[in-house]
């Protein structure tokens, strides 16, 4: 039976050794893995990929180098101003997810807008994770929940997993059925903790600035072959 990955969430890994490997500074590598992002929406429809969530940056990625840090500060504020048209006019919805308080005012008001002027759209659900990270996500969604008991608007015993799931950051989004990433890798480094706990995982070794169309598609037909079972036994 082939079924539909209509989530697809991916770790984009490997522009700092594509970068290296080439001799050139590794931001050059995430210039070359942002072009990547544009022909992978793209290739959504075609294989009824709905939802589509990248990593951009961690709550653990400060820890670069201010170079590096500054400069992919730089590249994402470019990456908005330059592809806002081409989102809207391909018919992308954009979200972010993420703590924004760290990010400077500049960047969170590009964010704001893209995702304003994108929320007509439906084609395709883009969904971009900056300063992002699983527990930290988590963990602000209980600090909200605990306010809220605090305040009387929510009784402790009527927290289920659903209610939860409405205090994180994807509380728009379904699940992702598939999550992908490259570099040879195999961790998922704080990604979608909660949300992916009966995810597909795909480890394979592209680093992310040579990650195409095709492969994408091949990987989201293999998906459609998987046996999910969700700890039930086989239909
Ligand atoms: C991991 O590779 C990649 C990142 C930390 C940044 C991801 C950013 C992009 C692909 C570009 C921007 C994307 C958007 C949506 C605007 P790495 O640097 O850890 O690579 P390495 O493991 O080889 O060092």
């Amino acid at each position: 039976m082939t079924q539909v990955a209509e989530h697809v969430a991916i770790i984009m890994d490997g522009n700092g050794r594509w970068a290296q490997r080439r001799g050139r500074p590794r931001l050059v590598g995430h210039h070359a893995g942002a072009k990547r992002v544009r022909e992978i929406v793209q290739a959504c429809p075609e294989v009824r990929v709905k939802y589509l969530t990248v990593f951009a940056f961690s709550t653990e990625n400060w820890k670069r180098t201010q170079v590096e840090v500054s400069g992919l500060m730089r590249l994402f504020k470019r990456y908005i101003r330059r592809e806002t048209q081409a989102l809207i006019d391909e018919g992308v919805r954009v979200r972010f997810i993420g703590d924004r308080i760290k990010l400077d005012d500049t960047l969170v008001q590009l964010m704001d807008e893209l995702e304003l002027v994108t929320s007509g759209n439906s084609t395709i659900h883009l969904t971009i994770a900056l300063n992002y990270g699983g527990r930290d996500e988590v963990t602000r969604a209980a600090q909200r929940m605990a306010r809220e008991v605090e305040a009387g608007k929510l009784a402790a015993q009527s927290v289920t997993a659903e209610v939860l799931a409405s205090f994180l950051d994807t509380h728009f989004l379904p699940d992702p059925d598939l999550v992908i990433r490259t570099s040879g890798e195999a961790r998922i480094s704080n990604f979608l903790l909660w949300q992916s706990a009966y995810a597909e995982y795909e480890f394979v070794e592209t680093l992310w600035p040579d990650f195409t169309a095709l492969q994408f598609t091949q990987l989201i037909s293999r998906f459609g072959t998987r046996d999910r079972r969700y700890g039930a036994l086989t239909a």
